[in-house]
């Protein structure tokens, strides 16, 4: 099974990158920040406590998600609300918990298992859900660039306001934080992980690299 990892910070560019690459491989791709987040909008939805981890492992286990294109929460297309702020403010919380994890991973397994591998993109998918992984990369940028992209996201028109950016900074930086230094699964570069530096790259340059190396 060909499978590869691609692990990083929020605005590194794993999304942009995965989704080229799966294109020019011809791979199936799995999103699995958009678990996470899917899980954060369900317990902010029902009103669960974003520290609750048993009531949230129950949340997870109960959802039936399908993440391709587009992202459906128990038939529900959920692929714009789960980007909003709200779930971006509760997603590292909630996603902090063994409970939660626990079910995600299996999930992703069984996903990869269906698919005869394909590429994975996260924060743990090299260390800890597929430590075998035919490929691992470790995608990073600068703080003050993955603000502005992530910033970008957010104005389709591409004029970025710089408080925009200044406040899309704290929240990546709060989160990278919780994420890093979180007990179980921090993100952190796995063995044998090849880490890219997208700051001044463009997409093409990255995707290339990753394919020179299969
Ligand atoms: O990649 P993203 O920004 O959509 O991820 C959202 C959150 O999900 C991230 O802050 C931490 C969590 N996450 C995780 O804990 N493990 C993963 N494999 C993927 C995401």
């Amino acid at each position: 099974m060909r499978l590869i990892a691609i692990d990083g910070p929020g605005g590194s560019g794993k999304s942009t990158v995965s989704k080229a690459l799966a294109l020019r491989l011809g791979l199936e791709r799995l999103d699995t920040g958009a678990m996470y987040r899917a899980v954060a909008l369900l317990a902010l939805r029902r009103g669960v406590d974003v520290h609750d981890g048993p009531a949230l492992g129950r949340l997870a286990r109960s959802m039936v998600l399908e993440v391709n294109a587009s992202i459906l929460l128990d038939g529900e297309d959920v692929s714009s609300t789960i980007r909003t702020g709200d779930v971006d403010a509760a997603v590292s919380l909630v996603s902090r918990h063994p409970e939660v994890r626990e079910e995600l991973v299996k999930r992703q397994r069984q996903w990869a298992d269906r698919h005869g591998g394909g590429i994975v993109e996260g924060r743990d998918i090299g260390s800890v859900v597929f430590p075998d992984a035919t490929l691992k990369i470790y995608l990073t940028a600068s703080a003050s660039v993955r603000a502005m992209r992530r910033a970008r996201e957010f104005d389709a028109r591409g004029e970025v306001d710089p408080d925009v950016v200044s406040t899309t900074r704290e929240s990546i930086e709060r989160r990278d934080e919780i994420d890093s230094t979180r007990h179980d699964s921090p993100l952190l570069i796995a063995d044998g992980a090849v880490v890219i530096d997208s700051t001044s790259r463009t997409v093409a340059e990255v995707v290339d690299e990753i394919a020179a190396m299969l």
